[in-house]
């Protein structure tokens, strides 16, 4: 009797659990207390009643910069690159770690169009897809060209080269000149 009575209490459960599915796949159910589930805030993309012109989103106030992002107010220009050249310098002192990073950051931004040894025969020029054929960063007028004006081409482009200034991080910029003036031009480090 006993084990009947087990029996019927577990096709009870598994009857309620089966039946408690709801039959219409598309109604998302009950919910109770929803009171975290729905924001009280208006939603980025939302019509808003409150703001003259709808939207929710709002422009951030004039002059506003992302957090991180140093303003670069110098052109594409050779009077820029050598101010550039005379005013901008690296404030960090750095070390071979930063070197280190250099050579794997220039093996994801510059390699491929300047080349592993960096005299411009990198894999997009010798296939024959980019063109235009990089310049070589070993030449003995590069070999004197101070750190600055490398920051200021990195940034803004030179010539047919474009910028990378916004996907690479100033720090980031500074730690690729290190290792190209340390590794492939052979200079000392800092100097
Ligand atoms: C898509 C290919 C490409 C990439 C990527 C690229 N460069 Fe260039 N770079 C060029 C070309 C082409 C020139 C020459 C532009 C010209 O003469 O109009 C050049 C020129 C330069 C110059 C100036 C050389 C001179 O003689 O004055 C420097 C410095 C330089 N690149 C550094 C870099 C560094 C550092 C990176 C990586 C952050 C990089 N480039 C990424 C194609 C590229």
């Amino acid at each position: 009797m006993k084990k009947y009575r087990y029996v019927s209490v577990f096709v009870f459960l598994l009857a309620s659990v089966m039946l408690s599915c709801d039959k219409d796949n598309n109604h998302p159910g009950y919910s109770y207390f929803p009171d975290m589930q729905d924001s009280r805030a208006y939603e980025p993309y939302s019509s808003n009643p409150n703001f003259t012109d709808g939207k929710s989103l709002r422009l951030p106030p004039e002059g506003t910069v992302p957090r991180e992002m140093i303003p670069y107010d110098f052109e594409k220009t050779p009077e820029n690159r050598t101010w550039a050249g005379i005013n901008i310098v690296n404030m960090t002192e750095m070390s071979m770690e930063d070197v280190k990073r250099g050579k794997e950051l220039f093996g994801i931004f510059c390699i491929n169009c300047h080349g592993e040894k960096g005299d411009g025969k990198g894999f997009l020029y010798t296939s024959g897809k980019y063109p235009y054929a990089p310049k070589s960063l070993v030449t003995d007028i590069l070999k004197t060209t101070p750190r600055g004006e490398f920051f200021h081409v990195i940034t803004t482009g030179f010539g047919v080269m474009g910028a990378h200034g916004p996907q690479i991080k100033p720090d980031d910029r500074w730690k690729i000149i290190e290792y190209i003036k340390v590794e492939l031009q052979g200079k000392d480090i800092g100097q």
